[in-house]
């Protein structure tokens, strides 16, 4: 059967989800391959599950998920007519960009960065401008700006930037809102921002009472560790929240996850002490790859990038024997993970065979 259909979607490459972990013998086996919390849900965001969302779920959940927008509100310093809540950031940045791109219309944003991007921006009948990130893994805000014609939409930064992991300066952002028209909207996803230690960062909400054209996409998936749940929310102007309304996915973000949400946001102290450990483990990994002659940039998100170019599928092969499923990007690098201590143990041994075998030229 020849199913009718817009012919754009057959430009889209599918999403690869990150590889599950790999078995190889005698090891105990480690997915480091999609940015995720290694440690395991709270005790207090589960008991908050069980005693306020399991015996709900025959319901529908509150749409605006309001106990959860006014929370977030209060927490930014902004309205509840600022926040929507999405099925994971994934989501919000879906509204957004159906709200404000069609046919005919461009989607600016550095590449290579997160792979949902192309996806929904094509799923929206748009076209994708991707500018080539800098030899460093930058973002190229000059490229950036010269990309910007009257066809444009949406600019979109990533920032830590998925997977290079590399970090946007505020001056940079600042250059960039100079530069974007006041009626094209900038979006920034700081999906890993609880990462990122550079102390002269941007810092979207920073911008947002300056720059009315913002929009910041923020998850509980990775700091927060509600990968699982998907819930993550988006701040912007009352007349932008109000279109991504209207295109959301009804009833898309559950109870149980707006209930984790509240739990998660009542335990944020606990769950900064585990982000600041992570952050540890990867200035470890990092001070010993670098020790083995690795050539790294300076990571700013839970996640490192090897630049290993043709090598990439070959590196990969070595993790998976080792029994790590890492994200490679075939004839660019791979993205690795913070992980558990072992699987991070065990990513420094890997490294230095790869070293050792010169994969890292
Ligand atoms: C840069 C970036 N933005 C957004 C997301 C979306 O995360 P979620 O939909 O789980 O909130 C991810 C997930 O990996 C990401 O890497």
């Amino acid at each position: 059967m020849t199913c009718r259909h817009r012919a754009i979607i057959d430009t889209i490459p599918s999403y690869k989800q990150g590889k599950t972990a790999p078995v190889a013998p005698g090891l105990t086996s480690y997915k480091i391959s999609s940015n995720e919390n290694p440690y395991p849900p709270l005790p207090s965001v589960q008991k908050a599950i069980a005693d306020n969302a399991l015996g709900s779920i025959n319901r529908y959940p509150d749409m605006r998920g309001w106990a959860v927008v006014e929370r977030l509100a209060q927490e930014y310093g902004v309205k509840p007519e600022n926040v929507i809540l999405g099925c994971g950031s994934t989501e919000v940045i879906t509204q957004l960009v159906s709200f404000v791109s069609g046919p005919g219309d461009e989607v600016v944003y550095p590449w290579r960065s997160f792979e949902a991007y192309p996806i929904i921006v094509a799923g929206a009948g748009a076209t994708s401008v991707q500018v080539a990130n800098r030899s460093d893994g930058g973002h190229d805000i000059d490229g950036v700006i010269a990309a910007l014609n009257d066809r444009t939409r949406l600019v979109i930064v990533n920032n830590p930037n998925n997977p290079t992991s590399a970090s946007l300066r505020d001056d940079e952002a600042r250059r960039l809102m100079r530069a974007v028209p006041d009626d094209v909207t900038v979006l920034f996803d700081e999906a890993y921002f609880q990462f990122n230690d550079d102390p002269d960062a941007s810092v979207a909400m920073r911008l947002f009472d300056e720059y009315p054209n913002i929009v910041v996409a923020h998850t509980f998936s990775k700091a927060y560790g509600l990968a699982g749940l998907r819930i993550g929310y988006a701040i912007a102007q009352p007349e932008v929240i109000e279109g991504m309304i209207k295109v959301a996915l009804p009833f898309g973000v559950t109870h149980a996850a707006q209930t984790a949400a509240l739990a998660s946001l009542d335990a944020k102290d606990e769950l900064m002490g585990r982000v600041g450990a992570i952050k540890a483990e990867r200035e470890r990994v990092v001070a010993a790859l670098t020790e083995q002659g690795w050539n790294l940039g300076k990571p700013y998100a839970n996640f490192f990038w090897l630049p290993l170019g043709e090598r990439t599928d070959g590196a990969a092969d070595r993790f998976a024997s080792q029994g790590l499923s890492v994200r490679a990007f075939g004839g660019d690098g791979i993205r690795v993970s913070i992980g558990e201590p072992e699987a991070n143990d065990r990513v420094i041994e890997v490294c230095a065979e790869l070293m050792h075998d010169g994969f890292a030229k």
